[in-house]
């Protein structure tokens, strides 16, 4: 079955395009507030982003089907001194707008990690108490439900063909909730300037919460990494992005070209959508 890929350039606090309960997960990782890195002063004050994160739970509480999954990759936050408690913020945004807490699992990210703020050379300096300050390694996958999945909904040959390998399974060490992935790389050339996560992440939501056919959403698009995880494994995608600039990597890293609407071998789709008005 071809696939169809849809990329909306807007703000994600509306989802006006999408039907109420027409979306079958939904998957994204949104800025991480003023992260010193990435979002500079994006935001005036914290308020403000957590205003951003309430719209887009109501829209994606209304556009998920009954039952269905949707899942943060979010960190808490060091702007300038202070952290910022943005899992637990987003949690209870996300119960606010009607969901379940389901999960949480902490992605560990390797111990070389090189993008993070040496926190803890301070002790190196002053090797007494009180000049404790720990380096990151970790970040948050929250998993959220909307009501009660009825697992008989879906057709036997859907089941079948969306089988989990459970060797991949158990190989990889899906089965905890600490979840061992590399970071993107530094220097990667279709990221670059975009906090994007690694393909395993959406690799693994979207094999464990969604059937082949169904549509992944993904509020946050950013470089299109769930978008093109999804048509790899036979989903349908949606993704908003406020950068209309992101639309032509976007494009490349799902695998369409330029002008290109159709792919030759499956037929899949894409689509790209401007609020303005533009269609391409
Ligand atoms: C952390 S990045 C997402 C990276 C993505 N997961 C990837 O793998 O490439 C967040 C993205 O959200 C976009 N963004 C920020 N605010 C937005 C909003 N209100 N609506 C839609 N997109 C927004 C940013 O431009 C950025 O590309």
């Amino acid at each position: 079955m071809p696939t169809h890929h849809k990329l909306i350039i807007g703000n994600s606090e509306s989802m006006k395009e999408i039907e109420d309960e027409s979306v079958h997960l939904m998957v994204t990782s949104p800025p991480y507030f003023n992260a010193p890195f990435d979002y500079k002063e994006l935001y005036d004050d914290y308020e403000q982003y957590l205003a951003i994160l309430e719209k887009m739970a109501k829209e994606t509480y209304r556009t998920l089907q009954k039952g269905r999954i949707a899942v943060l990759n979010i960190d808490d936050m060091l702007v300038k001194g202070e952290k910022f408690p943005i899992v637990a913020d987003a949690t209870k945004i996300f119960q606010n707008a009607g969901f379940r807490y389901r999960d949480r699992i902490i992605w560990k990210k390797p111990d070389g990690y090189l993008r993070i703020s040496r926190r803890s050379g301070v002790m190196l300096q002053h090797p007494f108490p009180m000049y404790y300050y720990p380096d990151n390694l970790l970040e948050s996958i929250i998993i959220f439900q909307k009501g009660k999945f009825v697992y008989k909904s879906i057709p036997q040959e859907v089941r079948e063909s969306s089988k989990v390998n459970i060797k991949e399974f158990q190989d990889n060490r899906w089965y905890m909730t600490l979840w061992n992935m590399t970071n993107v790389l530094p220097g990667s050339r279709l990221e670059k300037d975009i906090a994007a996560f690694p393909k395993e992440l959406p690799y693994r939501i979207i094999t464990l919460f969604s059937y082949k056919g169904e549509t992944v959403l993904d509020p946050f698009a950013g470089s299109g990494t769930t978008l093109k995880i999804a048509r790899d494994l036979g989903r349908n995608s949606i993704g908003i992005e406020i950068k209309g600039e992101l639309e032509e990597i976007i494009r490349e890293k799902i695998g369409f070209g330029t002008d290109q609407s159709f792919l030759d071998d499956n037929n899949d789709i894409f689509e790209a959508i401007y609020r303005n008005g533009e269609i391409t």
